[in-house]
């Protein structure tokens, strides 16, 4: 009976670092990003929207999550303290004043940029811009020496000139290649939008 036992002991001693190891490498995904620290910081906005009525997630949340499983990052949702309306035209209203203001909603919250490497940074397009509570989380923080990866869904513009803008606000950080998802696809065809983050984060160059 005792030998049994040590012979059991010795057996689980030998697999179970193999099965720790097995689990940890699953939790990577496809897509290592050579032992960085990610964030995914990301607007969003749920309820109405263009092209996909009312929606319980967001279509951004819904790739920012998919990038957040794929690198194992920490999710962080730029979100205002005073939430947009839940009717798309009424959204539409607020948005463009505070454009046209350059406004700087206040956010709930903050992520401590500075603790992390490479910064995923999600967004909808809003008339080829970001939403202007996405300028008060970059105006927080230093972005000196951080790789920034934006990535924004849509229902037409791509990314616009987001890239540029968001290059001017994030001042000293290095920005790899973007992604732009339709917001529609993102929202009904996930394994199509899933597919497009896996190729996409498999051919950045996260350097050493
Ligand atoms: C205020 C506002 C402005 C928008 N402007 C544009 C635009 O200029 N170009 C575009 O392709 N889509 C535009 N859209 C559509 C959104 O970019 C698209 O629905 C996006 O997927 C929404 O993402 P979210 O659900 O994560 O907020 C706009 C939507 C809103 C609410």
């Amino acid at each position: 009976m005792k030998k049994t036992l040590t012979t059991l002991c010795a057996m689980l001693m030998c697999f179970l670092p193999l099965a720790l190891c097995a689990q940890d490498n699953s939790k990577e995904g496809t897509n290592n990003m050579n032992g960085k620290k990610v964030l995914v910081a990301f607007f969003s906005r749920a309820d109405e929207n263009y092209n996909v009525g009312y929606i319980e997630k967001g279509n951004t949340q819904i790739i920012a999550e998919m990038i957040a499983e794929e690198t194992g990052g920490t999710l962080f949702h730029i979100e205002t303290v005073t939430p947009y309306p839940a009717d798309y035209m009424e959204c539409i209203d607020v948005a463009k004043k505070e454009l046209n203001s350059k406004a700087r909603p206040t956010i709930k919250g903050d992520a401590q940029v500075e603790d992390y490497d490479i910064i995923f940074l999600g967004y909808p397009n809003w008339w080829g811009d970001v939403p202007m509570a996405v300028y008060t989380f970059i105006k927080k923080h230093d972005w000196q020496g951080k790789t920034v990866i934006p990535f924004c869904t849509h229902e037409g513009s791509g990314l616009s000139s987001t890239e540029g803008k968001l290059k001017n606000a994030c001042k000293g950080a290095t920005f790899l290649k973007g992604l732009a998802i339709q917001g529609a696809t993102a929202q009904n065809r996930q394994t199509q939008a899933r597919q497009s983050v896996m190729n996409w984060l498999g051919k950045l160059e996260i350097k050493n």
